[in-house]
């Protein structure tokens, strides 16, 4: 089965078309969407939309959960903003398909949720100490985390005590071959909102016949995207970072 992996659209429409394209040109058979496809970009609803068929799999981020729940109070000011303004640009339909994502997903031998199985919504996988954490506590060959916006994997051998580290590479790809006797949490980073320096979007792929994963940067036009968050008078520091992906 090939699997596409993404993450962290938040609105950003322009990276979601480019991200979709380049998978169903990799002829990809299922996508799996890790939280987050709302907030801070302008185009919420049409990002639903654009991936709302029956090959995609939606789980839920702390993006949804903040207009499913209306506490806003958890975020920082951009983001507080970003999601005010999301919920006055949501429409009931789409409240109504959000609430019924799951925060937690098993598929055969790998589990996905947005943030990180202690805390499936909330919690940042981004320390080798926190990815021990995981592995302790729950049973998984793979995991697929997003919400931090940064690519990258962590990996444990049996024999291991703290997990290694799997950076990308300086063009901001990776690629595992995924070992029989090793445990992995992969993060796929962000499709609409990257921040490792490289705002190109982020887009897994996972093979499961040949045992690999490949994270893939995808070019969009970024300026048209920027260009339209400072239209819908969103905060400007969410156009700017998008271009420069932080
Ligand atoms: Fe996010």
């Amino acid at each position: 089965m090939l699997y596409g992996i993404i993450s962290d659209i938040h609105g950003n429409l322009e990276a979601g078309i480019a991200v979709k394209e380049f998978l169903q040109k990799k002829e990809v058979e299922k996508i799996l969407i890790l939280g987050d496809i709302i907030g801070y970009g302008a185009n919420p609803e049409e990002c639903i939309n654009l991936f709302d068929t029956q090959e995609v799999v939606f789980i839920k981020g702390n993006h949804e959960e903040a207009i499913i729940t209306g506490n806003h109070d958890i975020f920082t000011t951009d983001a507080r903003i970003s999601i005010e303004w999301t919920d006055k640009h949501f429409s009931k339909s789409y409240r109504e398909k959000i609430s019924g994502w799951k925060e937690v997903l098993e598929i055969d031998d790998f589990v996905l949720c947005h943030g990180g199985l202690i805390d499936p919504l909330y919690f940042y996988t981004n320390t080798r100490t926190k990815a021990k954490k995981i592995f302790e506590q729950f049973k998984f060959k793979y995991c697929f985390v997003g919400h931090t916006h940064f690519p990258m994997a962590y990996s444990l051998c049996t024999s291991e005590e703290i997990p290694s580290i799997i950076a990308q590479q300086p063009d901001g790809s990776l690629q595992i071959v995924l070992e029989e006797h090793k445990r992995y949490i992969i993060n796929t980073g962000s499709v609409g909102q990257p921040r490792d320096g490289n705002p190109c979007a982020c887009c897994g792929i996972f093979d499961t016949q040949k045992q690999i994963f490949q994270l893939f940067r995808v070019n969009y036009p970024v300026d048209k995207t920027a260009k339209k968050i400072l239209d819908a008078g969103l905060p400007s520091s969410l156009a700017s970072r998008i271009v420069r992906g932080i």
